[in-house]
């Protein structure tokens, strides 16, 4: 969460509207906004947009008042617990690297010894621009956090980069900067999440229904505690945020050989994938052709490798490996089964007959069984947070 009063400062680019988004995704979050704009931001979007969502007047170059009892600047400024300028123009980060107060939004931003986050959106070349990299560094020398751009689409209509990070890579890269303590500095976790395929023919393949939520849920959460985090992801739709590494399976061989290969040089294994546990004996060259005399149809399947127990047998000892269970029936029996079978120092238990709680749901409950018997069971939350939760403990064990 984001629990902070947030004054949002958008400047003059046509990333502007993006920053409708970001602002109902900070509320979403628990953030209190005011917004800022500049005259040129007013020009890409309506002030009356932000003001009907923050529900508070959009402050701009009229706020500047001659009332000697309301600075409405020096408030403002004093009020903000985190400034974030998205989009950031290359203008603007030019002159607020240097002090330039010439409207509301840089007289705000020079008065405010809040955290400044900048989010910035321009041209590719404006942004490869030495001034504006001279500019950035300026920034960044002074603890000002300035995040990177994206590669993509930019409104000149060719890829490049330059985009300003959508809303939800924001959200998730502030709540990274803005932890406490890195308390995974240092360390380097392993996740896998999503679900493997098995081919049947050049067409068709057998998967499960896993989402990858909760793997991508518990990258991020490494990654915010402070780690360098590779997500090995088996068939997600998902976007990892930038400084997360991705590295796209498809099969349980190719999911296998990876973690097998990754697996050396990081302190800790957290295997949420659901990997599937047969594939097909002889896999069809060319397509099945469906016969018009049969009506049934016979696959002979194959056990696939127990990637854990392969892991069991490579781990050194500093090594922290975390399996999941997921279970329809005889919960903890299972798990505990599974945690001695596969040799773990810790199972995440997670009940996925219940929809409210299953695959592709945001929200989860899981209880945590450690190699020492220690059970600890969690409330219904979002995958994010239970992620954080898992995070903790993977951290007081690695430590
Ligand atoms: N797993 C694995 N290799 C497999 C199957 C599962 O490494 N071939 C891992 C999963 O990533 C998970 C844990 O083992 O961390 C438990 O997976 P789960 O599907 O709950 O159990 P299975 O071992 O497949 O057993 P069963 O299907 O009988 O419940």
């Amino acid at each position: 969460m984001l629990n902070k009063k947030v004054v949002l400062y958008v400047t003059g680019s046509i990333a502007a509207y993006k920053s409708v988004y970001l602002l109902r995704e900070l509320q979403r979050n628990g953030a209190e906004v005011r917004v800022v704009m500049t005259s040129f931001a007013e020009k890409f979007v309506s002030s009356l947009t932000f003001a009907s969502l923050s529900k508070h007047f959009v402050y701009d170059d009229n706020s500047f008042t001659d009332d000697a009892e309301q600075i409405k600047h020096i408030e403002l400024a004093k009020w903000a617990d985190l400034s974030i300028v998205a989009p950031a123009s290359a203008d603007f980060i030019a002159k607020l690297a240097n002090g330039i107060a010439d409207n509301f939004a840089l007289t705000t931003l020079l008065a405010t010894d809040s955290r400044k986050i900048i989010v910035p959106a321009m041209n590719d070349v404006m942004f490869h621009n030495f001034a504006t990299q001279n500019n950035l560094e300026v920034l960044k020398k002074n603890q000002i956090t300035v995040l990177d751009t994206a590669t993509g689409m930019l409104a000149e209509g060719y890829s490049a980069k330059g985009r300003m990070l959508e809303p939800l890579d924001i959200i998730n890269q502030v709540k990274r900067s803005l932890i406490k303590t890195g308390e995974l500095n240092n360390f380097k976790i392993l996740v896998t999440a999503g679900g493997t395929q098995e081919d049947i023919d050049p067409v068709r393949v057998i998967s499960n229904r896993s989402s990858g939520k909760m793997g991508y849920a518990i990258a991020e959460a490494a990654a915010q505690a402070g780690a360098e985090v590779t997500l090995i992801s088996a068939n997600c739709n998902l976007q990892a945020s930038s400084g997360i590494k991705v590295v796209p399976v498809r099969t349980s061989s190719e999911l296998m050989n990876t973690v097998l290969s990754e697996l050396p040089s990081y302190d800790a294994l957290i295997m949420a994938a659901a990997v599937s546990d047969f594939r097909v004996h002889e896999v069809a060259k060319q397509k099945i052709k469906k016969d018009p005399n049969q009506d049934y149809f016979e696959l002979i399947l194959e056990k696939t490798p127990d990637i854990l127990k392969q892991v069991a047998l490579a781990k050194q000892e500093h090594q922290l490996i975390v399996g999941f269970a997921a279970e329809t029936q005889n919960f903890e029996k299972n798990a505990q089964k599974k945690l001695k079978a596969k040799g773990l120092n810790m199972i995440v238990l997670n009940d996925v007959s219940n929809p409210k709680i299953g695959f592709s749901s945001d929200d989860n409950q899981v209880t945590i069984i450690d190699d020492k018997q220690k059970v600890i069971k969690t409330e219904i939350a979002s995958k994010i947070e239970i992620a954080q939760k898992i995070i903790e403990i993977v951290e007081q064990k690695l430590r």
